[in-house]
Parts: C-alpha cells; structure tokens; sequence
C-alpha cells in the first residue's frame, strides 16, 4: 500500500458489528437518503455510493428504481463481503476503492452519495478533486455525514470546485447532516 492510500479501519469483526448496529439504527436515514437520491437520479442513471459499508443504502435504491445503474465502493473488502452476500440484486456492482483514487472515468456518474463516511476520509483534497473528476458536469453530489464531525476541510475543497455546495441539517433536530452540490 502506498503512503497515498488511506488504510481500511473495517476489519471482519468490525464490519460484522456494524452491519448489525446499521440495521437496527440506521432505517430512517437510508429512508431519507433513498427518497433524495431517487428524486436526483432519472432513468437508467449511473448512481456511485462512495463508502457503501454493508450496502443497505443500494439495497433499498434497487428495490425503488431498478433502472438504476448501482455500484458501491468501499476500501474495506470485508465490508464489500458483507454488502455482497447481502445483496439485493445481482446487477448492483462492488468495489474496493478509496474515494482519493476511484476507479472511474472522467463525468461517468450521473450521482454520487455517501453515507457516514466522509468523516474518515483523511484526504478531503484529493477526495473533491476525484469527486469532481467522475461527476458529469449537471451530476449530483449528496453527502451526509455526522453533524459534529469536522467537515470542514471537505467542504471547503467542495467549494473549490462545484458551484453551490449546501450544508444543511437534515432536520433541526437530526444528528445527521447533509453537504450537497449543486
Ligand atoms: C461508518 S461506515 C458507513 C457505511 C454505510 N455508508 C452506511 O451508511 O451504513 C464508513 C464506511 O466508509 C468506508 N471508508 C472509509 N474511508 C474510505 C475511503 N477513503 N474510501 C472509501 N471508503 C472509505 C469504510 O470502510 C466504511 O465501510
């Protein structure tokens, strides 16, 4: 692994425990994100989920819109193993990649979201800089994350390179936040 790379904090232990936290605290939020993701993706549309963990968020997305072209990317395999043996359509891709190095063409995706997982990027640089390289020009970026982690590296390299990147409480009193462009 090179110094670029950033080290997966998953291990199999790990992911097996927090497959189980996610499922029994985690169904209202992948609800809210389902319903805006759906609302951002038109038909047949390339959606990336960038930290997918055990890949609920794309399990509920196939079962609403299986038009959808659905791929998660993690740098955990053995969360992509979890996300694969609970996988709720064959047609939904997985793949280990960092968000600093993805493993995607220039504007090839349509939407972009991630889900409690942009805390542990140690990169916020080089993240938006890939960000802003796989997402067509017009795509959406959805990212939510905790409100009481330190985004603001992130955001600030976000704004460098989207125009009108939000940051909004998905409710007022929701612990969950949500940093999106346009
Ligand atoms: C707390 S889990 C969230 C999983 C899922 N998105 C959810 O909402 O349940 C964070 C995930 O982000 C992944 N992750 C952390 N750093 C990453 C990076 N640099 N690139 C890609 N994935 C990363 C972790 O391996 C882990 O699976």
């Amino acid at each position: 692994m090179s110094d670029q790379q950033a080290a997966p904090r998953f291990d199999r232990r790990a992911s097996a425990a927090y497959d189980r936290r996610a499922r029994r605290m985690l169904g209202g939020l992948y609800r809210r994100v389902t319903s805006e993701v759906t609302a951002a993706a038109s038909v047949g549309a390339t959606v990336l989920d960038i930290g997918t963990g055990p890949g609920e968020l794309l399990n509920r997305l196939a079962a609403r819109r299986p038009d959808l072209a659905l791929t998660g990317l993690d740098l955990s395999p053995e969360m992509l193993a979890i996300a694969r043996r609970s996988a709720a359509s064959p047609s939904i891709g997985f793949e280990v990649a960092d968000v600093a190095a993805l493993p995607r063409p220039d504007d090839s995706a349509d939407v972009i979201v991630s889900t409690l997982s942009a805390h542990e990027w140690p990169q916020p640089e080089r993240a938006a800089a890939e960000l802003a390289r796989v997402l067509r020009p017009g795509g959406r970026l959805l990212i939510y994350d905790f409100r009481f982690v330190r985004l603001g590296p992130l955001t600030d390299a976000l704004a460098q390179r989207f125009a009108g990147v939000r940051r909004d409480a998905l409710h007022p009193l929701s612990l969950v936040m949500r940093l999106s462009a346009p």
